[in-house]
């Protein structure tokens, strides 16, 4: 029996193509686009940062090496910053020296539960956070602050759970969708789930809260993720894998976010991001 503890430890799965930023991505990263003073990656990172989380993993595939390079000091710059007197600028760039990066690959594109298992030898807690790089949350409390804080405090023996957001009925085919079996009546965002279904047409919904880019698994899933694959043409998906735990038994669990979503996985969504940004002066 898994026992609950603190998440220390947090995969950031950006092994992707990128095909809707194309062709950009055939030379940079989608995820070292500027948003704010900071690339998207960077808010990621952050995120974990405001969460405790000082052990994180990438996965990527080649020709990203520059996303974990960002976070890595510079001593030869901070040298030559220092030469030419330059010091204010030294102090931001040891920003991340605190935290632990690890770097893994993915060689083949085979979907996100793919690319979670490549960082399986690396886990060593009983749970670990996992965060995509496309969703960010502005707010007070990053999303998966939220997450861990709940989780801590609620969640016994195994368990999962997914950030969610109320999504507008006509847009649940983009997402994965809960049904839910009750709520915390201390804490009404905290929802006990009851089904998962990857992109319901709206009519099939059994509701409206979509899953978005943040999840605390157990190291259980690691187990699971190759059993799944194939249900989309070859691929391992992550929700294929709750989905067969929470048929299983496993207790799940999700929590409707507070704060200001922005996707920035397509160029529309990255246009907005941008002016939600500027607007918060981020
Ligand atoms: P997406 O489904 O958004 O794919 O992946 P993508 O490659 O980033 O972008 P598009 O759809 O081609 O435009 C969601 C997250 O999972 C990661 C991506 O990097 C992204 O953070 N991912 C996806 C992988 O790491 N490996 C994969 O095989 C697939």
């Amino acid at each position: 029996m898994l026992r609950p503890m603190k998440i220390t430890q947090a995969i950031l799965p950006v092994a992707g193509l990128g095909t809707r930023f194309l062709p950009w991505t055939k030379v940079v990263p989608k995820e070292l686009l500027p948003l704010g003073k900071e690339p998207i990656i960077a808010h990621i990172v952050d995120e974990c940062m405001a969460a405790g989380i000082e052990d994180i993993c990438f996965v990527i595939s080649k020709g990203k090496e520059k996303i974990p390079e960002y976070f890595y000091d510079d001593p030869a710059l901070e040298e030559e910053l220092k030469r030419r007197g330059k010091h204010s600028l030294i102090e931001p760039l040891k920003r991340y020296s605190k935290l632990n990066f690890h770097t893994v690959y993915q060689r083949d594109q085979l979907g996100d539960g793919h690319a979670i298992l490549q960082a399986k030898d690396w886990v060593q807690s009983d749970y670990v956070a996992v965060l995509f790089g496309d969703d960010l949350f502005t707010g007070a409390k990053p999303g998966i602050a939220q997450l861990k804080e709940v989780f801590e405090h609620h969640a016994k023996g195994e368990g999962a759970i997914v950030a969610l957001e109320n999504v507008p009925r006509e847009n649940t085919n983009r997402y994965g969708i809960v049904g839910i079996r009750g709520e915390d009546p201390t804490d009404p965002r905290l929802k006990i789930v009851s089904e998962m279904v990857e992109k319901p047409d709206p009519k099939d919904a059994p509701s409206t809260l979509g899953i978005v880019g943040r999840y605390i698994i157990p190291r259980s899933t690691f187990d699971v993720l190759p059993t799944v694959q194939g249900s989309h043409g070859g691929e391992i998906r992550l929700i294929d894998a709750l989905i067969a735990q929470l048929a299983a038994g496993m207790p799940m669990y999700g929590y409707a976010c507070d704060g200001t979503r922005v996707d920035t996985g397509t160029p529309e969504g990255y246009a907005r991001a941008l002016k939600v940004f500027e607007s918060i002066g981020n």
